[in-house]
């Protein structure tokens, strides 16, 4: 549904131009779950502001079921099913929350607007006339985000970091309506994460690492590499409080 040909952005950086994102290539499929994940500043979310336009590639292409979206506008990208969840979302200041979730969507009625907030774990009485300002947490203006693109009909839905700030018991409610999206509304979903929580929804995982993309894999090889990773530094971590080398591990 989604591909990704040869992409290359350069941005202006303060000590000039920098190429973030280089002869990047990939397939999304039709009503799968993808999770992109891979080192901090490998270019996950600049990669995600390309696809909706909020960054305008410099080179390759980008196909949305097969039509050329490179030249678009991110508003053209939206109507055409595109929604993107930031990963640092802004504050729209002195509207309300339902307000806000009118202007996403059309699912406009209170209940429907009390069952997406109650989606992504939180009350809809304590929040649904209140308005947005400073008093809103980071993790509660996150959920907001979130409930906004839940809220639409989207054939592509990315969301960059859902987990940064968000407590675990709203995290569990959230991985579920996530799964149901994708079945419910046949959308496609690319998460941006780096936990083992999302891992374990992926179809498939895409590495992103200095500007491209470096391998897709397969969850189990990816948790595997993690836990490998977790147990070696166990091992150290014992070595050196007891004392003893690293060769008295007993790996
Ligand atoms: N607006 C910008 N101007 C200049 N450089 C940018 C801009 N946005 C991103 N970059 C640079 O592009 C690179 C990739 O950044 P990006 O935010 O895409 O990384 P990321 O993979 O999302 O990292 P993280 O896991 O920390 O969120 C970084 O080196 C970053 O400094
Ligand atoms: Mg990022």
């Amino acid at each position: 549904m989604l591909e990704v040909k040869n992409l290359g952005l350069t941005l202006k950086g303060d000590e000039g131009e920098i190429q973030v994102l280089k002869d990047m290539n990939f397939k999304l499929e039709d009503k799968k779950i993808y999770v992109m994940t891979g080192p901090n500043g490998g270019g996950k979310s600049a990669l995600s502001k390309a696809i909706m336009g909020i960054y305008q590639s410099t080179s390759g292409q980008i196909l949305l079921n097969g039509e050329d979206i490179t030249n678009k506008t991110i508003y053209e990208r939206a109507r055409m099913g595109i929604g993107y969840a930031f990963q640092q979302p802004a504050r729209f200041k002195g509207i309300k929350v339902r307000e806000l979730l009118e202007i996403a969507s059309d699912k406009n009625k209170v209940p429907e607007m009390c069952d997406l907030l109650y989606d992504v774990g939180l009350c809809a009485q304590d929040y649904l006339e209140r308005e947005i300002n400073t008093s809103f947490s980071g993790g509660e203006v996150k959920r907001i985000e979130i409930a906004t693109i839940l809220a639409r009909d989207l054939k592509l839905a990315i969301f960059d970091e859902p987990e940064a700030g968000i407590d675990l018991w709203s995290m569990q409610r959230l991985t579920e309506t996530f799964v149901k999206m994708n079945e419910k509304y046949n959308t496609t979903i690319l998460i941006i994460s780096h936990q083992e929580r999302i891992l374990n929804l992926a179809d498939e995982v895409i590495m992103v690492a200095d500007g491209t993309v470096s391998e897709i894999t397969t969850r189990e090889k990816v948790l595997g590499e993690i836990r490998q990773i977790d147990s070696d530094c166990r091992c150290r971590q014992s070595c050196n409080k007891g004392g003893k080398a690293i060769a008295d591990c007993d790996r």
